[in-house]
């Protein structure tokens, strides 16, 4: 079999980035093998986001630089193919074939175990509606992946649960990834032992709204499961702690309205659960988190912000914030940097509104001008700059158990994360690389910190108890 690249780049979310994974995972059969470089490629595939319009415009930009590729590569006498996967493909597949006909296959997020044969079907010489796919099917593509996944480093993504069913007012994932559904226990658990064989140490559970999962429990759960079952995320992170060689546990992103008593019970009691939450609330307003559709007011969301503290005190809380949604007003405003500064985040991503075709919101008559975001966002971030120095700062002179992840910057570094998502860059040997560090911090950067190796984490504890049971424990009571 000829040897065909493929050339994957990725926007949006880190479930895109685990996506674009699989892709080259079901490609590989057909004889496609990754490359870095774009005018090599006999396939380009863009895993395009459609969260705000920026990130969609991107996508028509981005093949239009790339057309001319097409040319070439036939002088060449090769045929360059591009397809376009992703939130755009799902939202407006139909549009980017009349926009941009030199796409030759357009699919969404659910369909892409159907991208061989869409492929073949390309090289083919078919051309047309025939091949965009953005079907919700009944099957799971998970159903679909080969076993023999590509590695994915000592960091790995692993998605249990996708879609979203909350609907927030300005939000097109609904629509793009459609309704919410997890993953069974045990095809995750089958696959943090893939990965963990491959060299994970870490891997982060994905899910548009992780906190939501309730997959199909194992037939043989030691909790007795009968069928129709299902595990929490909780119960699910408990039994990849016993995971040997599993070391950390993150999932993300998680809706406030779904963080259950067990999963605040699991950060206190897991201590492979690492002590970062990434907990988006929006705004601080209680009538534009009315008007957002949230189903929480500010009051719930710092109520929780301080149960989790008390289950685990030193958690980093991390958030998302959207600045000019529909009728906010100054003081709608200045109650999102009260609840910022009563928070107080580790770290934080903050947007300004941008309507999106066919969300609730984007039809509404009160507009925020432009000028009144761009100052908005502008003293958010400000605000939330001087928090993520402040925690980076509070960490010099610490020893944490740093995962060195890849190459740092400068020769002879490695750069990885703490257990608070620092990013830390430290001189180290590449023999450390993938290994878990302790490492003393020296000093904080805006975006990270550096330090010095102490020891190895892996060396110094190699049997610690992973998992204690929860017995005995009665659930924390409800906010
Ligand atoms: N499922 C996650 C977030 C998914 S989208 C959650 O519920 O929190 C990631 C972030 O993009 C959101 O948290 C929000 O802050 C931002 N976002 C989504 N739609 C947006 C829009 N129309 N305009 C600006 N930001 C948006
Ligand atoms: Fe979008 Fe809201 Fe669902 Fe998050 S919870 S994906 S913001 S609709
Ligand atoms: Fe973007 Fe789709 Fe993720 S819209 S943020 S790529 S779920």
């Amino acid at each position: 079999m000829t040897t065909k690249k493929l050339y994957i780049k990725t926007y949006g979310c880190q479930m895109n980035v685990y996506d674009s994974a699989r892709m080259a995972d079901v490609l590989a059969p057909l004889g496609y093998a990754p490359t870095e470089v774009p005018e090599q490629a006999d396939l380009i595939l863009l895993n395009t986001c459609h969260i705000r319009e920026k990130a969609s415009e991107k996508v028509f930009s981005e093949v239009g630089r790339l057309r001319p590729l097409k040319g070439l590569a036939e002088a060449d006498g090769r045929r360059l193919l591009i397809a376009v996967a992703g939130c755009v493909a799902q939202a407006e597949g139909e549009e980017i074939q009349r926009r941009a006909p030199a796409v030759d296959i357009v699919l969404g997020p659910q369909t892409y175990h159907r991208l061989p044969e869409l492929v073949r079907r390309a090289e083919g010489g078919e051309r047309g509606r025939g091949l965009v796919d953005t079907d919700f099917p009944v099957e799971s593509k998970f159903d679909f992946l080969p076993e023999e996944a590509a590695g994915q480093g000592p960091a790995a993504f692993l998605s249990v649960q996708e879609g979203c069913d909350k609907f927030c007012s300005f939000c097109v994932v609904p629509y793009t990834r459609g309704a919410e559904a997890s993953r069974p226990a045990a095809r995750v658990i089958e696959e943090a032992r893939r990965l963990v064989a491959g060299g994970a140490v870490e891997i982060t559970l994905l899910g548009q709204n992780v906190n939501a999962y309730h997959g199909e429990a194992p037939a043989s759960s030691s909790s007795g499961a009968g069928v129709g079952d299902t595990w929490s995320l909780a119960r699910l992170i408990r039994a990849l702690a016993e995971i040997e060689g599993l070391e950390r546990i993150r999932y993300t992103t998680s809706h406030p309205r779904d963080m259950a008593d067990d999963l605040i019970a699991a950060h206190a009691e897991v201590p492979a659960l690492m002590p970062y939450l990434h907990l988006p609330v929006q705004a601080g307003s209680d009538r534009i988190l009315a008007a957002m559709n949230r189903k929480h007011d500010a009051e719930a969301y710092r109520r929780l912000v301080g149960r989790l503290r008390e289950a685990r005190p030193d958690l980093a809380v991390s958030g998302d914030f959207i600045v000019g949604f529909p009728g906010e007003r100054d003081r709608d405003f200045a109650e999102t940097l009260r609840l910022v500064s009563d928070v107080g985040y580790a770290q934080a991503y903050s947007f300004k509104y941008s309507p999106r075709p066919g969300t609730p919101a984007a039809g509404t008559g009160e507009q925020v001008p432009e000028p009144v975001k761009a100052e908005r966002l502008a003293m958010l971030q400000q605000l939330l700059d001087e928090q993520q120095i402040a925690f980076n700062r509070a960490t010099v002179g610490r020893r944490l158990p740093v995962l060195l992840e890849r190459a740092g910057r400068r020769e002879g570094q490695l750069a990885g994360r703490s257990p608070y998502m620092q990013s830390v860059a430290v001189e180290a040997p590449p023999r450390l690389l993938g290994r878990i560090a302790e490492i003393e911090i020296l000093e904080a950067r805006p975006n990270g910190v550096t330090g010095r190796v102490v020891t190895l984490d892996t060396d110094r504890a190699p049997d610690r108890p992973r998992n204690p049971q929860p017995e005995g424990r009665a659930p924390a009571p409800a906010a």
